[in-house]
């Protein structure tokens, strides 16, 4: 196949994501060839820089992420537009330098247009690259957009009907850099290429299924967008729920984008909602204290810089998940996510339901239940705990684990979730971008949830202490339904 070609528009282009993500990643796929020397990157933003100016940037990101050759040559393909995203001569010339590039790198009018920042400006962005003439070209076009998608259902509606006026859905790439990483792909060939796991994977094997997304960092300095998000907002609405789409969704009948979301499009349909007096039954919110993290005195939440010292924002949620269909009557899927804890991981854990009888014991307890453990990060791997016996004269069990870790195998250096994501926009490969009747479907879901919050003070916070694993009350969710979060250490 032809490597890719287009010019990328960067709307944003001196801001985080650019800087930690996006540059690095299109170095590596330059360098590793993934792309065609025919591509130019357009960086537009507020401020006045020039080319020369940004190309430093450039360079200094790509050589902060540990690369130094051909960086220079690399950094020659960028170009910087000041631009106000209100103004009418900011889009007309930032056409006429698409078209300058366009010829001086082949890149046939295929355009990339990646929105990362501030999302208030989404829809204006979108709806004056129509309006100006952006999006008429002669190759193809594609708007890249980041999260946050809406805070809740109106608002995803509003923005997605703005976008939608300018571009169609298969021209909508939704990010979400979940869906980027090793391991979130690698569910589904877990599940799909292995006669063992999905015959089992159902309501009559499985017993639960425990999704953790821990974090030891706190806010940082992302106190103003996260005040008006939270947990739920940040992560659970996204990452978590496309973790239990993978998890829960049928075979699709085909590898393709259109069949695998509308596999998982039935999973978010079937996830069983509730009323506002249920949320406390299925939904645990904690939010961080004061703490020590690796013996350093780190500060509470609502001592941190733009958060109000009286906050009611959400740093943690845990909650129960019930898939009402055929394959997930009665099995919980559990999940937590939250800031300042303990350790910095995310796995899945598959527990499986234990055997019929009992005819061996484990140092006198009841043997232990059969777990496939998927790591996400930091590790990549899976890892299965079965019973043996143990070794000796007497007849007792002990637990073993099957472990296969994909990142210390050598010379294998999985791709960053960003490298993938950029490289599958540039092929025109949705797959592992959210649809949007995906991204509705979750924040009706999640409305119920924040609705209930917002509306009610939580009285217990801050109810955790920064460096541990959560609130009580999560782990009393699982305690209450007799059984447990495994360790994620
Ligand atoms: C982002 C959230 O989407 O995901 C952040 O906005 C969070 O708050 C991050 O820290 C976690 O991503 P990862 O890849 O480090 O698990």
């Amino acid at each position: 196949i032809e490597n890719p070609k287009s010019i990328i528009v960067i709307f944003g282009a001196t801001g985080d994501l650019a800087k930690r993500k996006l540059f690095p990643s299109i170095y590596r796929l330059y360098k590793n060839g993934s792309i065609s020397k025919n591509f130019a990157v357009i960086g537009v933003a507020r401020s006045p820089l020039s080319n020369e100016d940004f190309r430093a940037n450039v360079t200094k990101s790509v050589q902060s992420a540990g690369s130094t050759n051909e960086v220079e040559e690399f950094s020659s393909h960028f170009y910087y537009q000041p631009f106000d995203v209100t103004s009418s001569s900011s889009y007309q010339a930032l056409k006429q330098l698409m078209g300058t590039l366009d010829g001086d790198y082949n890149t046939d009018g295929n355009r990339i247009f990646y929105l990362a920042m501030a999302p208030e400006f989404f829809g204006t962005i979108a709806s004056n690259l129509k309006a100006e003439g952006l999006t008429e070209t002669s190759g193809w076009k594609r708007l890249v957009i980041e999260k946050p998608f809406g805070r809740d259902l109106p608002s995803a509606q509003k923005l997605n009907s703005e976008l939608r006026e300018a571009f169609d859905e298969s021209e909508i790439y939704r990010i979400d850099h979940y869906l980027g990483k090793e391991m979130v792909q690698n569910i589904e060939v877990i599940r799909f290429s292995n006669a063992i796991f999905e015959p089992l994977w159902n309501n009559r094997y499985i017993s639960n299924i425990q999704i953790t997304s821990s974090e030891t960092l706190g806010v940082e300095d992302r106190g103003r967008y996260y005040e008006s998000s939270g947990a739920l907002r940040d992560m659970v609405q996204n990452h978590m729920l496309q973790m239990v789409a993978l998890l829960a969704m049928e075979p699709p009948i085909k590898l393709n984008p259109r069949e695998i979301r509308s596999e998982k499009v039935k999973v978010l349909r079937a996830l069983r909602p509730f009323s506002q007096d249920e949320v406390d039954d299925y939904f645990v919110r904690g939010q961080y204290s004061a703490g020590l993290m690796d013996e350093k005195e780190v500060k509470g939440y609502r001592e941190e810089k733009s958060v109000d010292p009286d906050s009611n924002t959400e740093t943690f949620v845990a909650g129960k998940l019930l898939i009402d269909n055929f394959r997930w009557a009665g099995v919980p899927f559990y999940i937590r996510t939250g800031k300042r804890m303990a350790a910095k991981s995310t796995k899945i854990i598959v527990q499986f339901k234990d055997i019929p009888m009992n005819l061996y014991y484990n140092r006198g307890e009841k043997v232990e239940p059969n777990l496939l453990v998927i790591h996400i990060q930091p590790e990549e791997g899976i890892t299965l705990h079965l019973n043996v016996k143990k070794s000796g004269k007497d007849i007792s069990t002990t637990p073993i684990k099957l472990a296969y870790s994909s990142s210390s195998i050598d010379g294998i250096n999985t791709p960053e979730a960003y490298e993938r994501l950029i490289y599958d926009c540039m092929r025109g490969d949705m797959t592992n971008f959210t649809h949007w009747d995906e991204v509705a479907l979750s924040w009706s879901f999640i409305d119920q949830i924040s609705q209930a919050w917002e509306s009610t003070k939580a009285y217990d916070f801050p109810n955790y202490e920064s460096g541990s694993m959560g609130p009580k009350k999560a782990d009393e969710l699982l305690q209450n339904e007799g059984t447990h979060w495994w360790p994620v250490q």
